[in-house]
């Protein structure tokens, strides 16, 4: 959908913004927002650039610089940290060779670190796109990268492309 298609289904309100830059980033294949949208964005909903900018800097699901097809989001606050969170980004690290703020060579997954996600009961925890996990062990996030990969795969070799 066009900026000006997005800003009509969720109206041109202040309070839709969150939303609507949502509904932007999610369509985009590199997982963030495109300058050019956001300065489309602003016009439409009588905004200044620096306005929406200041506000999709502030949240850490959005990102300005493009992402990996997946964003695993690791819980790095006090209750995750104690349970072993570290453990599971070395896990992660030897797994795919990445830390926090990079991005695998393939573009598959981007590692970041994350405040609280309200789930603190299992930690520790970590996000994959939509989906939470939690009482992680470096076992459980290897089998969990692993299905990733294998759907991705999978879905590439139905659409005919190299994952
Ligand atoms: S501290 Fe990690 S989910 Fe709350």
């Amino acid at each position: 959908m066009t900026v000006r298609q997005i800003v009509r289904k969720r109206g041109r309100a202040r309070e839709n913004l969150l939303v609507i830059l949502h509904d932007l980033q999610k369509q985009r294949c590199d997982n963030a927002l495109d300058h050019g949208d956001l300065e489309e964005l602003a016009e439409v909903m009588g905004l200044s650039v620096a306005d929406i900018v200041g506000t999709a800097s502030f949240y850490s699901l959005f990102s300005l610089k493009p992402r990996g097809r997946h964003i695993i989001r690791l819980c790095d606050s006090p209750p995750c940290y104690i349970m072993g969170e570290e453990n599971l980004r070395e896990a992660i690290r030897e797994r795919l060779g990445i830390d926090f703020g990079e991005t695998t060579a393939d573009g598959c997954f981007t590692l970041e670190p994350t405040s609280c996600l309200g789930a603190c009961g299992v930690a520790p925890v970590m996000m994959v796109d939509d989906e939470i996990y939690g009482n992680l062990t470096r076992v459980k996030v290897g089998e969990i990268l692993e299905r990733i990969q294998a759907a991705d795969s999978l879905g590439a070799a139905v659409s005919g492309k190299e994952a």
